[in-house]
């Protein structure tokens, strides 16, 4: 990844205007800190400025508000993902994680990603919603669909017909998960649970509850946004731990360092890869005049590989002090399920390098990733191990 999203920065200049994709691209950290942190003037509601408001959009989350809403909103989801709530799931996390392990453990192999790292998340984030974590090939399905990049087939000559093509797939996988939840919020509404679901249904701001909408869109980037991101830093963890056998080794040894390691596998591979922001008044970066209303990416991958902010870039170092990557966005965006996914993989790669020696990736097969602008992280990562 190193090469390549340096290769990135260098070639396009500290900001580019993305021809084909009508959009600006800032790649420095200091930029995309300033991108991701400045609401006043980097604004992440785009339905202000885009011309013709896509009918995709139901409903708003904290992720694409600015405030006063996005406050509001935020301080009531943020109450089911305070640091008390989180740290009391530790032991459900590791119940789980070993139900997981115990399955694959007489096998001697097993598929980091299709065994542990996509149920995981899934079945955390189900409990939490109130939701039968059976139905999480579905989950999966509506996951694959919103990481829509992947349709290679579609001519990137034609952006405009992509665009659709991509907006059409996204609308039906919208669609079908609303209609998913809306049969649950009924549930609910009759009869109240302890769930994440029941609890944004009572939920009021200033004697205001949320619209079915918001809480839809809610529920909707919980479980896709959280857990395909977690699903992919487990796997990146286990990608970066076999490309440096030495780091693997040295976490068996001090499995006190597992999570200083995650940090540096959230900078290294960064399993998002941008955030998106609106231009609320001409902004000049380097020199270049970027006007009202423009879409501009900030690379957090490209961020996390800048030299002036991390020495040695290009080393993946477990013991990296002063590791302030960008993984995580920053400001009053930063990922609300950071804790939880931080919980999760350290949880997670503490009991299989407890549990498991000699984990090795199978290298018969090529390592498959997903295609995505958002996301990176590989799709299956079949390894062979020693259970202890
Ligand atoms: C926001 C990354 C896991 C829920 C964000 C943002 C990033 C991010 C970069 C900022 C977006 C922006 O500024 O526009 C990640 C990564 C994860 C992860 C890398 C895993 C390693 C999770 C989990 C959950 C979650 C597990 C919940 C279960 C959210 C929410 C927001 C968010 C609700 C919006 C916060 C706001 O706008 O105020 N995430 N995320 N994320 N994330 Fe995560």
């Amino acid at each position: 990844p190193y090469e390549c999203f340096t290769a990135l920065r260098t070639e396009s200049g500290p900001v580019s205007y993305n021809e084909r994709g009508k959009f600006w691209e800032v790649f420095e950290y200091d930029d995309v800190l300033a991108l991701a942190s400045d609401h006043e003037t980097f604004s992440s509601d785009g339905s202000q400025f885009v011309e013709h408001p896509d009918q995709m959009v139901k409903g708003q989350s904290v992720l694409t508000t600015d405030p006063p809403r996005h406050r509001q909103l935020r301080s009531l989801v943020s109450q089911a993902f305070t640091p008390r709530a989180i740290a009391s799931m530790a032991a459900r996390i590791a119940e789980i994680t070993h139900n997981l392990l115990d399955q694959v453990a007489w096998q001697g192999a097993m598929d980091i990603i299709a065994d542990l790292s996509y149920p995981l998340p899934v079945i955390v984030i189900s409990e939490m919603l109130g939701i039968p974590s059976e139905d999480r090939a579905q989950f999966k399905h509506w996951s694959d669909q919103m990481v829509v990049s992947e349709y290679e087939d579609l001519s990137r000559d034609n952006i405009e017909e992509y665009n659709k093509r991509v907006r059409t797939i996204m609308r039906q996988t919208l669609d079908e998960l609303y209609d998913y939840f809306r049969q649950v919020l009924a549930e609910r509404r009759l009869q109240p649970r302890h769930d994440l679901v029941s609890a944004l249904l009572a939920a009021q701001i200033e004697g205001e509850s949320l619209s079915e909408p918001d809480i839809l869109a809610f529920c909707a980037l919980l479980l896709i946004a959280g857990n395909i991101t977690t699903t992919n830093l487990i796997g990146n963890a286990l990608l970066c731990f076999d490309e440096h056998p030495e780091a693997m080794e040295q976490l068996h040894a001090r499995p006190d360092l597992i999570p200083q390691a995650i940090e540096e596998v959230l900078r290294y591979r960064s399993p998002a890869l941008l955030v998106g922001r609106y231009a609320t008044r001409p902004i000049e970066i380097h020199g270049q005049t970027i006007p009202r209303g423009q879409l501009i990416i900030g690379w957090l991958a490209c961020a996390n590989f800048d030299q002036v902010q991390f020495p040695q870039p290009e080393r993946f170092d477990i013991e990296r002090t002063l590791n302030r990557h960008l993984a995580f966005g920053h400001g009053i965006h930063f990922c609300l399920g950071a804790p939880l996914a931080r919980l999760e993989a350290k949880i997670a790669l503490g009991i299989l390098l407890e549990r498991f020696q000699h984990i090795r990736r199978e290298r018969t097969q090529s390592i498959e990733t997903i295609r995505s602008v958002f996301i990176m992280g590989p799709k299956h990562l079949p390894v062979t191990f020693r259970a202890r």
